[in-house]
């Protein structure tokens, strides 16, 4: 058996040992990335496509590389040849799966008026009904692991019109709907779903739809010219965030539709993909809470981190616990609310890390329960100060750091859609260049002394919680923990290709 990746991390939460995968399509492109990769992480995994050659080929070289993986040959649009696979899956892991990876899909371009009844039966029966059906027949296996994760590789364009791509869009399309209806039904049986819609990615499949146009050059200088940093993502780029929604690490994460459409180059920076040494990070109200389970996570991966919060004993416990744990991280009074403040603790940052910051996640936050008619402006002040306008304020200061660093990367833990959300957008578009990307994570409630006195404040708390509950597929509240394991994910050289996202991490509260 190959080594594991991530051995050095002890935490179960971001290892697939003991796991069994199903990839369909795991021959070529990204699907052969995705089994490849789950099974680096530890896990089992069985792949189809309908090629047999195809399939002992890669099967030898992954066993030369002692990965246990199998495979079978099934043409995803017949339905016995599903069913049989589904009964061969179920025999050959003992009636339980984990994983199911819907990643086989097809694509015949022309103009929407051109397409042939065939056409439409050919692609919606691989890309969409093939897969809500091997749903259907997975249901009793990824109910029976206990533990059940299904991904779709969808695409952006079922999310954005590109042309000659109608059927296969809609194909797409279909595929983020019914990940949220997955994740809705299925969350009281311990099974998640999510899907991940990549930009262009340098397979067979989208060599043969660029053919089409007969100007596969320019078709890629266009997409190139679209893409912020201007390059096509690798099948790698794609198989790191499936296998990351796969891991216990994002156990909170479900009913989301994921973009992976932008890159930055790793000039400079060793070439392992998830790790994060020789890296540095300033990680804003890391005293407790999400910030707290932040800056440690980051700091398991190798960063050295710096954490700021307004007050000085609670640093001073952070950092004796973290000393003895043996992390590298640093701390310093900052209440960002305040412009000097926040000025000096860059200044602080950038001697202690040499001028180069590789991460920024803006952190710190804020809020005052009241009806909306009941705010004074006081109030206002203080909230979009120290949610919104402190991250804005620190991202300026630390945009020559960042881009010093070769490697840059923000992250803000956002909640309810408005500014910070649209920053981020903002700054992915016209930071890529400089090598710095931007995401924001949109936490659900999580247990923290923030929710306790947001409940505090309300007069029927069971109530509340109750409400909330209710309106949660999973069923309870988030940990600091599910929140960290994303941020530390968006952070990795693993999710170079992802910039510009805002990720719900909620449980399927807002699907
Ligand atoms: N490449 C991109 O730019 C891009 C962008 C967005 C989304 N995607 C999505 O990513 C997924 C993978 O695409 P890719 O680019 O990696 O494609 P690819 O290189 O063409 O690989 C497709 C894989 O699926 C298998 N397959 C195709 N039709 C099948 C069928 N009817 N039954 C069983 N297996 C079948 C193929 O093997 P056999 O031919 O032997 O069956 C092969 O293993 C697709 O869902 C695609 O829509 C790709």
């Amino acid at each position: 058996m190959a080594e594991t990746k991530l051995s050095g991390i002890k935490d179960e939460r971001w290892s697939l040992h003991g796991m069994t995968a199903l990839v369909t399509g795991g021959t070529r492109g990204i699907g052969h990335a995705i089994a490849g990769e789950l099974a680096e992480f530890g896990a089992a995994v069985h792949i189809c496509a309908r090629n047999q050659d195809d399939i002992n080929k890669c099967l030898e070289d992954w066993n030369n590389r002692g990965f246990p993986i199998t495979g079978s040959a099934c043409d995803l649009l017949s339905r016995d040849q599903r069913e049989n696979l589904m009964k061969n899956v179920a025999s050959i892991f003992h009636g339980k799966l984990n994983i199911l990876i819907n990643n086989a899909g097809t694509n015949t371009p022309k103009k929407l008026i051109d397409y042939t009844a065939e056409d439409v039966t050919k692609i919606m029966g691989t890309n969409f009904e093939s897969s809500y059906h091997l749903c259907q027949l997975a249901h009793p296996l990824l109910k029976a692991s206990g533990y059940g994760s299904v991904v779709f590789v969808s695409s952006i364009a079922g999310l954005k019109a590109l042309p000659y791509s109608s059927v296969y869009a809609s194909s797409k399309g279909a595929m983020n709907q019914l990940t949220k209806n997955i994740a809705l039904e299925w969350a009281k049986d311990n099974i998640r779903a999510n899907s991940v819609a990549p930009g262009p990615v340098k397979t067979l499949l989208l060599d043969s739809t660029l053919k089409f146009s007969g100007e596969v050059d320019k078709g890629i200088e266009i997409m190139v010219s679209q893409t912020p940093i201007g390059r096509l993502g690798q099948p790698k780029d794609i198989s790191a965030l499936v296998a990351f929604l796969c891991l216990p690490a994002a156990s909170y994460i479900t009913g989301q539709i994921i973009s992976a459409d932008g890159e930055t180059k790793l000039s400079g920076i060793k070439d392992e993909r998830w790790s994060l040494h020789g890296m540095t990070a300033l990680v804003t109200g890391g005293t407790r809470g999400i910030g707290h389970a932040i800056a440690e996570e980051l700091a398991e991966f190798g960063a050295t981190v710096h954490i700021c919060a307004r007050n000085q004993d609670d640093i001073n416990k952070c950092l004796e616990d973290w000393n003895n744990k043996g992390f590298r991280i640093t701390g310093s009074v900052c209440d960002v609310l305040s412009r000097d403040q926040r000025e000096n603790l860059m200044k602080n940052v950038a001697s202690i890390f040499h001028g180069k910051l590789n991460i920024l996640i803006n952190n710190a936050g804020t809020t005052i329960p009241k009806n909306l008619i009941d705010y004074t402006s006081e109030d206002v002040t203080t909230i979009m100060g120290t949610n919104f306008e402190s991250s804005y304020h620190l991202s300026q200061l630390a945009y020559p750091l960042l881009k010093e660093s070769g490697y840059g990367s923000i992250v803000f833990i956002s909640s309810v859609a408005g500014a910070m959300n649209q920053f981020t957008k903002n700054i992915a578009l016209e930071w890529a260049k400089d090598n710095i990307r931007a995401n924001a994570v949109a936490p659900g409630c999580v247990e923290t002394v923030l929710l306790d006195s947001i409940m505090k404040s309300s007069h029927e708390v069971d109530k509340v919680i109750e409400a909330m509950l209710s309106q949660t597929p999973v069923g309870r509240f988030g940990k600091p923990k599910e929140i960290s394991a994303l941020v530390a994910f968006l952070c990795l050289p693993a999710a170079s290709y992802i910039t510009g996202q805002i990720i719900t991490a909620d449980g399927g509260y807002i699907i």
